[in-house]
């Protein structure tokens, strides 16, 4: 399919323009994901749509609970640290606590765990289907401060929407 790009090619922070580009990517994450019942297929084309819409990011992946621990699941940059124990660096806080994060300056973050050490910010979003939680979408930028409450709220839309289209069961 055919997508527009459109959070990539207009102003980069704030305003209604940022919420309705992250509604803009919403409806072709949903139609790129429709009627396929892979899960794995589905989270690799989503991590590379995300990587592809969004400017100035240099990661973009999912980690996946698996037990007590998150696994790393299909992602767009360089290879990234495999499990991640609940409670630690930013993706095990955000999964812990149920509560998307958004670090402005990664290193003053207690615990965070540096992958790719170009990345200055990021943001963490739990994925929960019915209550429970299945893992998070992480995003890493080069930049300092790169995310702020739109992206919040736009990332975490796409989050709800992404959920119901994973059969999480079957990873
Ligand atoms: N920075 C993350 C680890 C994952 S990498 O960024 C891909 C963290 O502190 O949890």
């Amino acid at each position: 399919m055919r997508y527009s790009g459109a959070v990539r090619t207009e102003r980069a922070h704030g305003g209604p323009d940022q919420a309705e580009r992250y509604r803009t990517l919403v409806r072709e994450l949903d139609a790129l994901l429709e009627g396929e019942p892979d899960p794995v297929a589905n989270l690799a084309n989503a991590s590379a749509f995300l990587a592809s819409s969004l400017e100035r990011i240099n990661w973009c992946g999912f980690y996946l609970l698996r037990g007590q621990e998150l696994v790393l699941g299909p992602f767009q940059g360089k290879p990234g640290c495999v499990r991640i124990p609940m409670g630690r660096g930013v993706c095990g806080t955000a999964a812990q606590k149920q509560q998307s994060i958004v670090v402005r300056d990664v290193n003053t973050f207690p615990g965070h765990i540096a992958c790719d050490p170009a990345s200055r910010s990021e943001i963490v979003v739990p994925i929960l289907l019915e209550g429970a939680l299945r893992g998070v979408l992480d995003i890493d930028s080069p930049e300092l401060n790169r995310f702020d409450e739109d992206d919040r709220a736009g990332l975490e839309d796409v989050v709800r929407h992404l959920a119901p289209r994973v059969r999480w069961e079957k990873l």
